[in-house]
């Protein structure tokens, strides 16, 4: 093994707890590494490798997905990629997330993972996962490289890769060169992966791409059984980091809105992988605000909480659940009213998805109810028809009822118009009922008393055979409901 050169400062001088690889280091604290080394660290290591590994509980499905993906695109070359590190700062890293797609037709959340459907000759595809294999301890990667075994973990070898995921495995490092040996069309899901977007540029066209995108929303419209009890995990462990939240108020008043966010993130990494996007711990009046995400506010007794967060579970898929609670545990009078319109709104969004209902029916629902409570408060002339024909509930109802939840919280973003918005509800299906009413702090043109007053409920609805079923049922929803709930965890 070469030498590698030696640096100014020894090793002696690295502070205790550095665990910098020694390829990434900038500032030459360690020294080089002698022959004698190298052959101390190659040698003496365990056989580790596990025989016998069953396939992951999803893996049927992600074989019909392939099968799916293989029928729409006959004689294509289809890559989809997992995504790379990205670099935070220097040289620490962002968590990693497997790209969607790839996760979704895998089941695998490798870093730099790259699925390949290669055309067959009797029209269909022959599936291969490009994945990065066992560290090589002949060379020293595995405590050499930064990304080596010994700095990040033990990998699956590509042996182990094939037995869980039921797919045949081949080194990452040989996909660029490989495919950009192949002729014929090819497909690429681009914004994971820029390294193999570069070595396919000459090849690949952005519109074709697209379609490949679309095509890979469309696919996750409808959930299959094991996604839907994923989803319901998803939502339990939500649950639970709701009920972490009410008991934890008092320290909340006592600190601030991160004291929420950081409880709610404890129960998402304990029970899952992470929080399926930024959770909104939204104060007073950060509650108008829709993406407060800084929730670096204060927490007073008095006002409302909006709560709006999700558990990601470990195969990724992710509850999306608000809850406005009033932080003393009772809402005053004005904030009931407002709070029972929007629960209004949202029962009438629930009765309205069901199998064959448009999709756009349960947005209509909620906002012909919240339209008919603006004008009965004097704060929009009415009639209700004149309202909503000319959408001026808007600018207090804001955004749209829902949406379509699943590995993203935004699941199906990619979906055609015709498939999604202007599509039917089917089986399957799982999406948000999520109405709410925002009075900001300064509009001029509510009483005094509404401005800073924000309230969302959102559930995660499951479209069933004969009507739909709430996922996030076991939490209150009306003000009596959320009052009473409070009491008991508050003690
Ligand atoms: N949490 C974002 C949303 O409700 O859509
Ligand atoms: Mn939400
Ligand atoms: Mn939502």
């Amino acid at each position: 093994m070469t030498e590698q050169p030696v640096p100014a400062q020894q090793s002696e001088t690295a502070p205790a707890g550095d665990h910098q690889p020694i390829k990434q280091r900038k500032n030459g604290l360690y020294p080089a590494v002698s022959d004698e080394l190298a052959a101390h660290m190659r040698n003496g290591w365990a056989d580790t490798e596990l025989r016998g590994l069953e396939p992951l509980p999803q893996a049927a499905e992600t074989a019909r997905r392939r099968s799916a993906l293989s029928r729409r695109f006959p004689g294509e070359r289809l890559v989809i990629p997992a995504g790379n590190l990205r670099t935070r700062s220097n040289d620490t890293e962002y968590p990693f997330r497997a790209g969607t797609e790839y996760a979704h037709l895998t089941g695998d959340q490798s870093e730099d993972g790259v699925l390949v459907l290669e055309p067959a000759a009797d029209g269909g595809h022959q599936a291969v996962l490009y994945l990065l294999p066992r560290s090589d301890r002949e060379n020293g990667e595995f405590w050499l490289d930064g990304q080596g075994e010994l700095w990040v973990g033990r990998r699956y070898s590509l042996a182990e890769n094939e037995q869980r995921l039921g797919l045949p495995c081949r080194d990452v490092r040989k996909a660029a060169g490989e495919l950009a040996e192949q002729a014929g069309p090819v497909r690429l899901v681009r914004g994971h992966d820029q390294g193999l977007e570069a070595a396919l540029a000459d090849r690949l066209d952005a519109g074709r791409d697209e379609e490949l995108r679309v095509f890979l929303s469309e696919l996750r419209l409808v959930k299959d059984a094991f996604e839907i009890g994923e989803l319901q995990k998803a939502v339990d462990s939500t649950v639970r980091g709701f009920e972490d939240v009410v008991k934890v108020l008092d320290r909340a008043e006592a600190t601030s809105e991160r004291y929420i966010e950081g409880t709610f993130f404890l129960r998402a990494r304990v029970e899952g992988n992470d929080v399926g996007y930024g959770s909104i711990c939204a104060a007073g009046p950060h509650a108008t605000t829709l993406h407060w995400v800084r929730n670096d506010g204060p927490v007073r007794s008095g006002e409302l909480l909006l709560l709006d967060a999700g558990v990601e579970t470990h195969t990724l898929y992710t509850a999306d659940v608000t809850r406005t609670l009033p932080v003393n545990g009772r809402f005053t009078g004005l904030q009931r009213k407002i709070y029972d319109a929007v629960y209004e709104a949202q029962e009438a969004g629930i009765a309205a998805v069901r199998p064959g209902a448009k999709y756009r029916d349960f947005h209509d629902a909620a906002q012909r109810v919240l339209a008919g409570k603006l004008v009965e408060w004097g704060l929009v002339e009415g009639p209700v028809e004149r309202v909503l024909e000319l959408g001026l509930q808007r600018r207090w109802t804001l955004h749209g009822t829902g949406h379509m939840l699943g590995m993203d919280v935004h699941d199906c973003a990619l979906a055609r118009t015709e498939t999604y918005v202007d599509g039917t509800l089917e089986p399957g299906m799982c999406l948000t009922v999520e109405p709410g009413l925002y009075f900001q702090a300064d509009d001029l043109t509510v009483p005094a008393e509404y401005r800073g007053i924000g309230v969302r409920i959102e559930d995660d609805i499951l479209v069933t055979e004969d009507g739909n079923r709430n996922l996030s049922a076991a939490l209150p929803r009306s003000s009596a409901g959320v009052e009473s709930w409070m009491a008991r965890l508050k003690g």
